[in-house]
């Protein structure tokens, strides 16, 4: 490998997961897994082992599935997490384990350990997980916030006990462009065996300075950002990788580095991680949002039509986004709908193909004309209703009128049993959600209803998302119908079925925090 090339770590699966209402499933954890081995990502962060019963599944089915990747779980600075992450990540062909601790002055607060003991732990931590596993990532979490002495100090007991890459996070996204190149390169001149490690960056995105800030990184010096599909992530967000990507294929003749991103693999994956997570994707994102090849005042079309490289440093074909595309219609058949499926990026089985083919002739009886991002929200409808829920919809039926109440009459299935409701609201979406309430009483808190209109027009599809809130679990869910108040119903189930998985975990005892090293 030349020292141009710069690894991509993606943790979309561990920190993007991690933001609150991001759970995935188990089955769509393997899936983005499987998408992001095949777009070309050297190392896959696959999830925490020790956090749960769910996690350590998904972590260890991702390593025995990946082809190409090497395969990441994340522990604690304690034997019982090592271990835990290395029976995961051991069956795949290339296991790495990543293990941190806090090291800013705030953070050893935590754990409650000074300067000397943390250090004796890093030793300790870092030599058994190399006992383990010849791949070790270490990270000293909140690094732009810890005295430089005392970074130079860890750093270097972490190389000596066996670490070969050093991921220097920044935990709170604070630092800046400048700070960032100058960190690593001054920790690459500074401590002893630092050439013979690989420098990782991984930062947040508070002050909106990531993807900035990981560039920064490489011109200093840094071999592997740490990123995730659309900036998902703890609170702002990780740094984006498409961005980073684009960003330095695009402008490759002042940052001369190269990735293995098959690019043209990134708008499908953007939409995939957008509809498992529940988190829209703003029309104005840098890459992957909606508007961001879209050119609309007259100036900008007439310059496009002139020249295309007027307004557009990129190719829209570059990240896997067609030209022009005819939208489906009532009469396009099996082959038609799993080509058009296939050049979105989406490759299904045929007993999948099958179910959303159904589903496609009954939009294409109520809708003229099918374009993609109705089929994307139709496949992402699809997959949502899939799962193996308790909850599910069988028929809603409202009525709706100038005067409230507004009633909804329901009929849902819980574990099997299929129960019939009336209940009234104020306006037709809130009569539904009270219906569902009445079949499964609950107490979780509505925090977020939102809705989008698939494409233009009257008859257009609307994509719901609702985020509920039960006890500090947070989940989201999502649905799409040309009936806003049945997308709605639907969403509002889906977000329950998630949020009982996560009650699930919590009642197992396996929501853990991130800063408890306690049962080391
Ligand atoms: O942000 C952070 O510091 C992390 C570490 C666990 C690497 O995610
Ligand atoms: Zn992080």
């Amino acid at each position: 490998m030349t020292t141009d090339h710069v690894l991509i770590f993606d943790t979309t699966l561990r920190d993007g997961e991690q933001s609150p209402g991001a759970t995935m499933t188990h089955s769509e954890k393997l899936e983005i897994a499987e998408m992001l081995d095949e777009m070309g990502v050297d190392i896959i962060e696959a999830g925490f082992p020790i956090a749960s019963e769910g996690d350590f599944k998904a972590v260890s089915e991702i390593a025995k599935n990946s082809q190409n990747a090497v395969i990441c779980g994340l522990s604690r600075a304690n034997f019982k997490d090592i271990d835990r992450c290395f029976e995961a990540v051991k069956h795949s062909k290339r296991p790495r384990i990543h293990t941190f601790i806090g090291t800013s002055p705030l953070h050893r607060a935590i754990p409650n350990l000074t300067m000397d003991e943390m250090a004796d732990r890093i030793h300790d931590t870092v030599s058994h997980a190399r006992n383990l596993c010849d791949n070790v990532q270490w990270s000293p979490m909140d690094a732009t916030r810890t005295e430089w002495d005392y970074l130079c100090r860890v750093v270097e007991i972490a190389i000596k006990a066996g670490a070969s890459t050093i991921n220097i996070p920044d935990t709170v996204g604070y630092t800046a462009p400048v700070e960032s190149a100058d960190l690593i390169r001054r920790l690459i001149a500074t401590v002893p065996g630092a050439d013979d490690v690989v420098f990782a960056t991984h930062c947040h995105n508070d002050l909106g300075m990531a993807t900035a800030n990981s560039l920064a990184a490489v011109e200093g010096g840094a071999r592997q950002i740490e990123c995730t599909i659309n900036g998902l992530g703890e609170r702002a967000g990780n740094t984006a990788l498409e961005e980073v990507v684009m960003a330095m294929k695009t402008r490759s003749d002042i940052m001369p580095f190269h990735t293995g991103i098959d690019t043209t693999k990134i708008m499908a994956i953007s939409r995939r991680v957008s509809s498992v997570s529940g988190f829209v994707v703003q029309p104005n994102k840098a890459i992957v949002g909606k508007n961001a090849f879209a050119h609309e005042s007259g100036i900008h079309q007439d310059g496009m039509l002139k020249n295309r490289e007027n307004f557009e440093i990129m190719r829209p074909e570059d990240i896997g986004l067609s030209g022009t595309s005819l939208p489906l219609g009532k009469h396009s058949g099996r082959a038609a709908l799993r080509a058009k499926l296939k050049e979105l990026g989406i490759d299904l089985a045929d007993n999948q193909l099958n179910d959303v083919f159904v589903r496609f002739k009954d939009l294409a009886d109520r809708k003229k004309e099918v374009f993609d991002d109705d089929l994307l929200a139709l496949v992402s409808a699809e997959a949502s209703d899939e799962q193996s829920d308790r909850l599910s919809v069988k028929f809603l039926r409202v009525i709706c009128g100038t005067e409230a109440p507004q009633s909804a009459d329901l009929t849902m299935v819980v574990d099997g049993v299929e129960t019939q409701v009336t209940a009234h609201g104020d306006g037709p979406v809130d009569a539904t959600f009270n219906a569902v309430k009445q079949v499964f009483p609950h107490a979780a808190r509505l925090q977020l209803y939102q809705v989008h209109a698939v494409t233009e027009g009257t008859d257009a599809q609307a994509t719901v998302s609702v985020r509920l809130e039960e006890d500090g679990n947070i989940a989201t869910g999502q649905s799409a119908d040309t009936d806003t108040v049945v997308a709605s119903a639907k969403a509002y189930v889906n977000a329950l079925n998630r949020l009982l998985v996560k009650r699930e975990r919590s009642t197992t005892g396996e929501n853990l925090k991130m800063v408890s090293y306690k049962d080391a």
